[in-house]
């Protein structure tokens, strides 16, 4: 599939405000400055679609986009972020529960993993919960430009095996690269066939 068409639609804060769900929709979550909003970038092929920073906490609300005038990709704020106030924090992670659970288009959760790094407690607690939850989720490895090649399988295979703790099946995953433009394939085929298997 390509992306022909992408468009900023809306910022909110507030679940409610969003646009009508009356189209698939699919978000990318993760913790703060993981890569969501430039996976976004890189998947529309537009550098500056969505504000990306080299500091956490950059995207602060529920960002829309049009894509191909059809269906919606939803950048999300990032949890986990230790440096904005305590209730700051708790209110982004209302906004995020609410817009998980009530969002009745959200087709697919895009969960963000870093690929540097050792499984985070956060990381398996949120698709813990996105589990109990039944939201469906795909995985999608960041950053991987940054890892050296025979570092990706052995980080990869700690994460599937720190799920299968608690998971006896594992999630879809796709290994991505918004420098690289690695994974934009996959990322799309899984959109296309997503579309396809809901209708
Ligand atoms: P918040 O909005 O703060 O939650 O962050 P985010 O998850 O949207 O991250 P963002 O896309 O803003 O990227 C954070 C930083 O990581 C930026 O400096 C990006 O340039 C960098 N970055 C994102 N993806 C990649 C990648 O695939 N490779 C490399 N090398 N850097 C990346
Ligand atoms: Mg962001």
């Amino acid at each position: 599939m390509e992306i022909k068409q992408s468009e900023f639609v809306s910022s909110f804060a507030d679940v409610r405000k969003c646009p009508a769900p009356d189209k698939p929709e699919f978000a990318f979550i993760g913790r703060s400055n993981v890569g969501k909003s430039s996976l976004i970038n890189m998947l529309t092929g537009r550098k500056g679609l969505a504000k990306i920073s080299v500091k956490p906490g950059k995207t602060q609300t529920i960002n829309h986009f049009i894509i191909n005038n059809s269906w919606y990709l939803v950048d999300l704020p990032g949890y986990g972020y230790a440096s904005v106030s305590r209730s700051q924090r708790f209110s982004w992670g209302k906004m995020i529960e609410e817009y998980i659970l009530k969002r009745e288009n959200l087709y697919c959760l895009f969960v963000l993993i870093d690929s540097r790094l050792d499984p985070q407690p956060i990381d398996l607690s949120f698709i813990s919960w996105a589990g109990s939850k039944e939201i469906p989720i795909c995985i999608l490895f960041t950053k991987t430009d940054k890892l050296k090649k025979n570092q990706l399988l052995p980080n990869r295979k700690r994460f599937e095996n720190s799920l299968l703790e608690s998971w006896e099946e594992l999630p879809p995953m796709i290994i991505t690269s918004s420098t690289e433009g690695k994974g934009k394939k996959e990322v799309l085929s899984f959109i296309k066939n997503a579309l396809a298997n809901q209708k």
